[in-house]
């Protein structure tokens, strides 16, 4: 399966945009993984590293705008890296078994990923939008 970010995606900001491509990528990656141990690991810690870098980028952006939905978002935020924490903890404790790296892990991430920046970045991105339209009605 082809795991692409697509227009529909974009929550406003190039860099913000940059990220989810990112991740897209490795989850693609994942995704295509030959079940080699040391590949499959590597993986995981790239996702796991960026996923928190993607993670504090957004929420100081969130911050910035003053979003008043941040700290919902940030529950959903831990609540994800938990989750990417039991996945890597248990591959690492059963390396012989690449089958939890297997296609429910895989659709997991594609399903979380998507849903997430639909359901919960758009909301940071309708607030600023919504911002900004007021603004400029104001300021003319
Ligand atoms: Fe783009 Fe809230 O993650």
């Amino acid at each position: 399966m082809n795991i692409n970010w697509t227009s529909d995606l974009s929550v406003g900001d190039h860099s913000i945009d940059d990220d989810h491509k990112e991740l897209f990528a490795l989850i693609d990656e994942l995704d295509s993984a030959d079940m080699s141990h040391d590949y499959i690991n590597s993986i995981l810690d790239r996702l796991k590293a960026y996923t928190r870098g993607h993670f504090s980028r957004e929420e100081e952006y969130m911050k910035n705008a003053g979003f008043p939905g941040l700290e919902e978002h940030l529950k959903q935020h831990e609540n994800f890296i938990e989750w990417l924490e039991t996945i890597r903890s248990t591959y690492a404790r059963f390396p012989q078994s690449p089958f939890i790296i297997g296609d429910s892990v895989n659709s997991y991430l594609q399903r979380w990923l998507r849903q997430h920046i639909l359901e919960e970045d758009m909301k940071y991105r309708d607030y600023i939008v919504g911002q900004e339209s007021h603004g400029s009605e104001q300021g003319g």
